[in-house]
């Protein structure tokens, strides 16, 4: 059987499903179960995930779980989190309740600013495509009215639009560096057909232009595209208390604590190696609840990560200090995050997770992810610089292995309970469910 096929796409599901089987899975007899087994019984929701992409076979489950008891600004929040890392829910909801009896999460939205680019090339002189862009301004942003209007009318829309000069990188190479505010709307759809709308118009004024010499007069433009780096979509999340009030556990210094504590952030501020690993934990949080709330974690990593490397070297998101014997640990990132359109109001559990939220402006929902990534960290450096991460994580992953071994309930009951004072690795939790069934 080929492995190629043309047009996959317009096959029904069964057939995609049927040709999929014959040509990949010949060995394997329950391949077709198992992708049939994920459908939904109820035919008007699992259509609407079939339709959510092209050429959707089945459906593919992730946990979503929900970590309570975090206080942010006052008030109390359950974060909702799909992910399948077994210790980040658990980890989440660790350190909410930590910082609870500590006053809480304290946030603020510092900036709301997004930014498209229409990338150019122009063969001319610098100062003639200058006026050019001065005098073309004005319509580039006449010409999208129609786009605008709504997002105008809830004081969003066009911020700026500037004439950027990149031919010291690349011979000929012009931008127009547009700055947006979308609102509750991630607004890449807005953002894009603003851009590709500027291009044409930009584009085809300068045909007529009479500043131009016959060759000035063709602009080719290269594309026109949102830019996921947000150093101006700004947020910001701070835990603080007094020295003294930092542990739970009599057998840990408090001012000891906070010295390794704060000893582990300085390392990812210079180390590269380690604030790659640090930074992976607090987007642990943040892709779960970001994922949970129906936005797009692809473009949050990438714009994240960008921003952890702004000053030359890959380094922390968060920070931390003593000042005044109070302990203070923060974190600043760029979140363009939606509430409104895209899955927000499709996705069944993408409108319940925002429900749980209390239903937030895409600024709401900023500040709890941003809340969310800082107590990921938290307790991740928590468990670093005391116990190690192994004891709270493989407590986690014993449910994994023990899933692994097909245990049964009494079986996990029994293993679950010798693991409280015994200490968890692969081998041992192995070991011990050989031993449970040899003596059985
Ligand atoms: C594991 O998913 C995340 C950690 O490695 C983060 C960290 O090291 O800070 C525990």
């Amino acid at each position: 059987m080929s492995k190629t096929i043309s047009g996959f796409s317009k096959l029904s599901k069964s057939s995609k499903i049927d040709w999929i089987v014959e040509t990949y899975f010949s060995k394997n007899a329950e391949a077709k179960h198992i992708i049939k087994q994920y459908w939904n019984t109820n035919i008007k929701l699992q259509q609407l995930h079939d339709e959510f992409i092209e050429n959707t076979i089945t459906n593919y489950y992730l946990p979503f779980g929900v970590a309570p008891n975090f206080l942010i600004n006052g008030e109390m929040y359950a974060i909702p989190m799909a992910i399948e890392e077994s210790s980040v829910v658990a980890a989440a909801s660790k350190a909410a309740k930590f910082w609870l009896d500590r006053g809480g999460f304290k946030t603020e939205v510092l900036s709301t600013t997004k930014i498209g680019q229409v990338h150019f090339m122009f063969h001319g002189n610098y100062n003639t495509l200058n006026t050019y862009f001065k005098i073309v301004k004005p319509k580039l942003i006449q010409a999208t009215k129609h786009i605008t209007k709504n997002m105008e009318k809830r004081g969003g829309g066009i911020l700026d639009i500037e004439l950027r000069d990149k031919t010291e990188s690349i011979e000929g190479y012009f931008q127009l560096h547009a700055t947006f505010e979308t609102l509750d709307a991630m607004g890449a759809n807005f953002i894009n057909s603003c851009l590709e709308q500027f291009a044409k118009t930009f584009r085809e004024e300068a045909l007529n232009y009479d500043g131009f010499s016959e060759n000035e007069k063709t602009i080719d433009i290269v594309m026109s595209i949102l830019s996921n780096y947000v150093p101006d979509c700004l947020v910001r999340a701070e835990v603080s208390c007094p020295v003294k009030d930092l542990t739970e556990n009599p057998s840990i210094n408090p001012e000891e604590f906070a010295k390794k504590f704060i000893q582990a952030v300085r390392i990812a501020e210079i180390e590269p190696y380690r604030a790659v690993t640090h930074n992976k934990g607090i987007m642990n949080g943040i892709d779960a609840v970001v994922l949970a709330t129906g936005n797009d974690f692809r473009a949050v990593e990438a714009g994240v990560h960008a921003y952890a490397s702004r000053n030359g070297s890959y380094s922390s998101l968060t920070h931390a200090k003593i000042e005044n014997d109070r302990f203070y640990f923060w974190i600043e990132i760029p979140l363009a995050l939606g509430t409104v359109g895209g899955l927000t109001s499709l996705h069944p559990l993408v409108k319940l997770a925002l429900e749980l939220l209390h239903n937030p402006t895409a600024k709401e929902l900023m500040q709890v992810v941003a809340v969310a990534g800082l107590a990921q960290n938290f307790a991740a450096l928590r468990s670093l610089t005391t116990t190690g991460i192994q004891e709270g994580h493989m407590k986690m992953h014993l449910m994994n292995i023990l899933n692994q071994f097909d245990a049964t309930d009494d079986e996990k009951k029994t293993l679950i309970d010798y693991f409280k004072t015994h200490t968890a690795t692969h081998s041992s939790v192995v070991d011990a469910i050989k031993k449970l069934r040899v003596n059985k």
